[in-house]
């Protein structure tokens, strides 16, 4: 069943993001994959039906003029905007006592100050098609007390503040934002990490579900966000951790 609805993720080469968009396409919308390379992901192109609902434009969503270009690109071509999944991210770690300023600034710049940018730049396109959706991809790292982690911990936990913020701001204009809070999933991001035998082991321990998510995982809780479309459901985090924090 084809959506009308137009719909655009930033990162979507790889990762979370390509599974986003390719979700988003197989429920039948039209996907704006903002991505670096100017390509979405790879296996899109592979399957007819799914490509003709998949264009790439390309997007460096740390370029304030570039992220906003390919927005207007975006409804350029297909004469919409509903929705956003604000995605691309990028985690750097060190310890706190030598992490270098300008890579705590490089994971802000990339990981919230672009997604403010890309609710901002999205905002006009929004309300012009009556109102929306904005998902942002924050983490289960904004929580916690993560050793090492304090850039990233920090971008993430600026995503759910800003979350909350443009939900209130923008509810009365039929903008929703929500905040999806992946746990563990195996991607580039991480893959040299998650497979080392003892931190399997200890996952295995940690996660009630046994084991790390996919990135099929957070694409379904996306894809049925937009497909639900649930006007009372704003501003609010969602974790998705295979029970990680929550657990004793
Ligand atoms: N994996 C996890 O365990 C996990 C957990 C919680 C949250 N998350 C979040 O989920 C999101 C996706 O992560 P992932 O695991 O899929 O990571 P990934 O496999 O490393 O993919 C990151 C994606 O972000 C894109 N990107 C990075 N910087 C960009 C920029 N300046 N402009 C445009 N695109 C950029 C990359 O594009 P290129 O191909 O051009 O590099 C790539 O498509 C991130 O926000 C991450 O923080 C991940």
């Amino acid at each position: 069943m084809a959506d009308a609805r137009v719909i655009a993720v930033t990162g979507a080469s790889r990762g979370i993001g390509a599974a986003i968009a390719l979700e988003l396409a197989r429920r039948g919308f039209r996907v704006g994959c903002l991505t670096r390379g100017g390509r979405g992901p790879a296996r899109g192109a592979a399957d007819p039906d799914l490509a003709r609902r998949l264009r790439a434009y390309p997007c460096d969503v740390t370029d304030e003029a570039a992220l906003a270009e390919a927005l207007r690109a975006v409804v350029r071509e297909h004469g919409r905007l509903d929705g956003l999944v604000n995605n691309a991210g990028i985690h750097l770690r060190g310890p706190s006592e030598r992490f270098a300023s300008a890579d705590f600034e490089r994971v802000l710049a990339t990981n919230a100050t672009a997604v403010f940018r890309g609710c901002r730049e999205a905002y006009p396109h929004l309300l012009a098609s009556g109102g929306g959706l904005i998902v942002n991809i924050g983490s289960f790292f904004a929580r916690l007390g993560v050793p090492h982690n304090a850039a990233y911990s920090a971008s993430k936990a600026a995503v759910e503040a800003l979350t909350r913020c443009l939900a209130v701001e923008w509810g009365g204009q039929g903008i929703r934002v929500v905040n999806v809070a992946p746990g563990y999933i195996e991607t580039d991001l991480n893959r040299d990490f998650l497979r080392r035998e003892a931190v399997r082991a200890q996952l295995a321990q940690r996660i009630p579900a046994g084991a790390p998510g996919r990135p099929e995982d957070v694409a379904r809780l996306v894809g049925a966000l937009f497909a639900e479309d649930i006007p009372f459901l704003t501003g609010e985090t969602i974790t998705l951790d295979g029970g990680q924090t929550i657990a004793y």
